[in-house]
């Protein structure tokens, strides 16, 4: 499979809305206490024969640090996760690169963690507090594993100099 990685452009927004609806019920983020609206923040989308088939959104945090809020991939196992990280990963101008996941996610765990993220926190019960901003999120995922705690992963880009 071809496909190609491009900016999210501001036109894209209205499309990221409706992925967001649907594959996650609707396009808010809440994580580690704070709520963003995905379809306003930066990110790349892949792209084959005009279908979006992948999604990643992040954001430039206070520090200057560069959190990915969301990393989606519909064709999997392909190399399309993999292209999208890499393309956030040579951002121009950030330090450290961090992202939230849940404890269920073991996926998501591995795939980090083979590319060089590292576990930075874990947030006790942080999924009970999301779940009252965002009452949709399930309680048990899909491979039976209650979703329960946060963890926090980081990578670092080495100086160039
Ligand atoms: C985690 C996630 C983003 C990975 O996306 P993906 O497109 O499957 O990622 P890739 O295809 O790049 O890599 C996945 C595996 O496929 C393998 N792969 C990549 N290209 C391949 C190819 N052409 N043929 C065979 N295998 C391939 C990779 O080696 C990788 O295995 P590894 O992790 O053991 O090294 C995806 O599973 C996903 O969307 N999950 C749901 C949402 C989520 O949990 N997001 C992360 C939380 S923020």
């Amino acid at each position: 499979m071809k496909w190609t990685i491009d900016e999210i452009r501001p036109k894209s927004r209205e499309l990221i809305r409706q992925l967001a609806h649907g594959n996650w019920g609707n396009d808010m983020m809440v994580v580690h206490d704070a709520c963003f609206d995905l379809a306003d923040f930066p990110g790349f989308m892949a792209k084959a024969d005009h279908r979006v088939i992948g999604l990643l959104i992040y954001r430039i945090d206070e520090h200057s640090d560069a959190e990915l809020l969301s990393l989606d991939s519909f064709e999997e196992n392909q190399g399309v996760g993999s292209a999208l990280l890499d393309r956030f990963l040579n951002l121009e101008g950030p330090k450290r690169f961090y992202l939230t996941t849940t404890n269920d996610n073991v996926r998501a765990l591995q795939f980090y963690q083979k590319r060089g993220f590292s576990l930075a926190a874990f947030r006790q019960h942080a999924v009970r507090k999301a779940r009252k901003i965002k009452p949709e999120i399930p309680l048990t995922a899909e491979n039976g594993i209650p979703i329960e705690h946060e963890l926090e992963l980081e990578w670092f880009k080495e100086d160039d100099g």
